[in-house]
């Protein structure tokens, strides 16, 4: 990575922690912290553009319309960023396409393409599993009003996006309705590797949930 790269991310450093600074749900700074620096990782591990993964963490829940007012508005601003400061066009396409595609409502459809996507994407996955993940689930069930667990909802095996962000479920049964299945859904083998590890921590963690809960 040359030197204006590296001032170009430090700028667009400072711009997403101004945004996301009081961001309540787990969309917060300190995700953005973790992922870029998980994707950084794994980037070198799988031999990827350090500069793209590293501007796709950076950005890639401001186009989220649980973050911003909606998608299109989120993607208007980043393409701004990215103009203003000069990043060249193959690269501010393919920063753009990532943010798009590696979402896991999006993920549901179609499979990301290049290595950087692939890489971003099991990065942002990771932060959602293991001790960082049961966390954050948590915390967003604490937020939309959700119980910890209640046997008598129903975990949902398949469902709409509007549902899936909509209708009110459990912590625990969010474990099975997303966390647990995304082991398998990882692309990089240094993302997988990682997402065992954390995914046999979570199921450690459910058994004895259930043992001190007697469910
Ligand atoms: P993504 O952007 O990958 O679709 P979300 O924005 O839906 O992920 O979720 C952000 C964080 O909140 C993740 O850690 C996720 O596991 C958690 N989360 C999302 N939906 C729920 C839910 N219904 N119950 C508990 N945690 C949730
Ligand atoms: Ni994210």
């Amino acid at each position: 990575m040359n030197k204006e790269e590296q001032k170009i991310l430090e700028e667009l450093e400072k711009r997403v922690h101004q945004q996301l600074e009081n961001e309540g749900s787990g969309h917060d700074w300190s995700h953005i912290v973790r992922v870029t620096k998980t994707a950084k990782e794994i980037a070198e591990k799988e031999k990827a553009d350090s500069f793209v993964v590293t501007a796709a963490s950076l950005l890639h829940d401001l186009a989220d319309d649980k973050v911003v007012e909606s998608e299109e508005q989120g993607l208007k601003e980043i393409t701004a960023w990215l103009n203003e400061l000069g990043v060249a066009s193959s690269q501010k396409e393919h920063i753009l396409t990532i943010i798009q595609t590696i979402s896991f409502k999006e993920g549901t459809g179609k499979p990301v393409q290049s290595l950087e996507a692939k890489v971003v994407q099991d990065a942002d996955r990771l932060d959602a599993i293991g001790a960082i993940g049961i966390a954050r689930c948590f915390v967003y069930a604490g937020s939309k009003g959700h119980k910890i667990d209640d046997p008598s909802i129903s975990i949902r095996e398949t469902m709409t996006i509007e549902e899936y962000r909509r209708v009110p479920s459990t912590a625990i049964n969010h474990f099975y309705e997303k966390l647990l299945k995304l082991k398998d859904l990882m692309n990089t083998s240094a993302g997988r590797q990682e997402a065992e590890r954390r995914h046999d921590f979570m199921e450690e963690y459910l058994e004895e949930f259930y043992r001190e809960t007697r469910r």
